[in-house]
């Protein structure tokens, strides 16, 4: 079997899971689901980035001990991965031994190798970036940015991680592949930043200042730089499962430079591992238009949004509403436009006409297809291409478009239905139109099977109610399900629950 790995970035937890954490995680398990669903073995590590000063301070804000602190913040997202109904593998965190130990010990080897030096550090620091700034940092008046908080002169020694040394190795390196960062103008503005020098990145933190880390190693009077310790969470899950490279690692645009673009695979270089085969930068949410903050009140909670509405219509509107790679905004109205029309109106119709047509028409039994005239052959010529540019779009990340093409597919296939008119059909009790209404009781439900297999990685829990309700087993590969046959003649149907409740007007999220 061919394997596939792919990791999500690993979430600060000095916050409760938003939106934008679960747009992530569903994206990199919509790609996990697909790549299963093509026969691959996917791995999918997520998981929670736990060190840190913005953590420490968090937990003190609250009065708690730090570990209980991480404890009860990681609970929550691994609460949220699993009311996300994500196929993650594992979930690491970053408190955890298994990952400890990784992080010395190749800490160690680049101590030992000569790629990390000591040297007195003199300057300015922002203890809520946790950063060393440099004076092309500051604004024109010579102020720092606000991002920054305040900022604090400091002299102190500390460890370096050559970065400088493999410069040119990486600008090479991305030079000679194209399918290193998608998408495109990612990988340009990273070129761009790589035509100036590089720093050596600092990466340790005086225990003094910040207690909160993984011990240097080889001077335990320090801890690691938080970025060094989380980006490794991608090698140490799974560095005994024979999985690194990753194929995917799935992140954020505000952390490609200088964290996953630069630091990342020069560390992995120094450390005689290959880099990652590709760095997938996706957009940010914006909600109603304005930046996603608690305090201006535009937040949506991902958790409570599941439980008002419910889980696959969330991950329907994450995927079919942002191209991946670019930026989108989450709008209430826009979200009930595409549940009552795109789910309710277009897939959930399908489904219950389908259920309560056979069963008033058939005895619950799906008829055998008669001959195919020209509608049921448009159809199927619809599908055959559906399903080809669906499967096409879904391997080049355009998830949207796919789930348009398939939209249409079913809008087609309730229009097929109107056409036939069954409830004429039923009244008429000539052998031509027995003929017709089995054929077209027939052809419905086939499309429902098709149609409903490619939204398996959108939607997996609808999915399943679908295909239980066709008496169809569970689904765990698209090969030879995807081809318009007969199989479902004969078949018993059962019932469906509604899948799209019309909400009531006055459900909040
Ligand atoms: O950066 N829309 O953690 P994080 C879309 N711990 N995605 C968003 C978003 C938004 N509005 N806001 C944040 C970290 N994200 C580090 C990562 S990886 C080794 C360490 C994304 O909790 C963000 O881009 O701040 C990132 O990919 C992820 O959520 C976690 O952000
Ligand atoms: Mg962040």
């Amino acid at each position: 079997m061919k394997s596939f790995y792919l990791t999500t970035a690993i979430d600060y937890v000095n916050g409760s899971p938003h939106l934008g954490h679960a747009y992530e995680k569903v994206l990199t398990d919509v790609i996990a689901r697909t790549k299963r669903m093509q026969g691959y073995d996917a791995f999918y590590l997520t998981g929670t980035d736990e060190h840190g000063q913005k953590i420490q301070q968090s937990a003190r804000a609250r009065g708690v001990p730090t570990q209980q602190f991480v404890d009860e913040t990681a609970a929550e997202f691994v609460q949220l991965a699993k009311l996300l109904n994500l196929s993650n593998n594992d979930f690491i965190r970053t408190t955890e031994p298994r990952h400890k130990q990784v992080v010395r010990a190749a800490l160690q080897q680049l101590f030992d190798k000569g790629d990390i030096y000591q040297a007195e550090y003199r300057g300015f620091y922002s203890p809520r970036q946790e950063q060393f700034l440099q004076e092309k940092d500051r604004l024109p008046d010579g102020s720092w940015p606000e991002i920054f908080g305040e900022v604090i002169e400091i002299t102190e020694a500390n460890y370096f991680f050559k970065l400088r040394s493999y410069q040119q190795w990486l600008i090479d390196h991305i030079a000679a592949h194209e399918s290193f960062v998608f998408p495109a103008h990612r990988r340009k503005s990273l070129l761009e930043f790589l035509g100036e020098p590089l720093n050596d990145l600092c990466i340790s933190r005086p225990k003094d200042r910040l207690e909160w880390g993984i011990p240097l190693p080889f001077d335990e009077g320090y801890v690691t730089y938080v970025w060094f310790d989380a980006l490794l969470n991608y090698y140490s899950a799974v560095k005994d499962l024979g999985r690194w490279p990753a194929d995917f690692n799935v992140i954020g645009k505000d952390i490609l430079i200088p964290a996953h673009g630069i630091y990342w695979p020069i560390m992995l270089h120094a450390l005689g591992l290959p880099p990652p085969k590709a760095l997938l930068v996706h957009g940010w949410w914006s909600i109603n238009g304005a930046k996603m903050s608690k305090s201006t009140g535009n937040f949506v909670d991902p958790v409570e949004f599941c439980k008002t509405w419910n889980v696959d219509s969330l991950r329907y509107f994450l995927v079919r509403e942002m191209t991946v790679g670019m930026d989108a905004d989450f709008s209430r109205e826009r979200f009930l436009v595409c549940y009552n029309s795109e789910l309710a109106n277009n897939l959930g119709n399908l489904v219950n006409r389908t259920l309560n047509m056979t069963g008033r028409f058939a005895g619950g039994v799906v008829p055998a297809a008669g001959e195919a005239a020209e509608a049921e052959n448009e159809l199927q010529t619809l599908w055959a291409a559906t399903r080809d540019e669906f499967i096409r779009l879904s391997d080049g990340l355009q998830f949207h478009a796919a789930l348009d093409r398939l939209r249409a597919f079913l809008t087609e296939t309730n229009a097929y239905i109107e056409l036939r008119a069954p409830w004429k059909l039923a009244k008429d009790p000539s052998p031509a139109a027995q003929a017709q209404l089995h054929t077209t009781l027939a052809t419905i439900a086939e499309a429902l099977r098709l149609g409903s297999a490619l939204l398996w990685p959108v939607m997996p829990s609808s999915v399943e109610k679908i295909r239980a309700g066709l008496a169809q087993p569970a689904l765990t590969t698209w090969e030879g399900e995807l081809e318009w046959d007969g199989r479902l003649a004969g078949v018993k149907l059962g019932p469906v629950d509604i899948l799209f409740p019309k909400p009531a007007p006055e459900k909040k999220s």
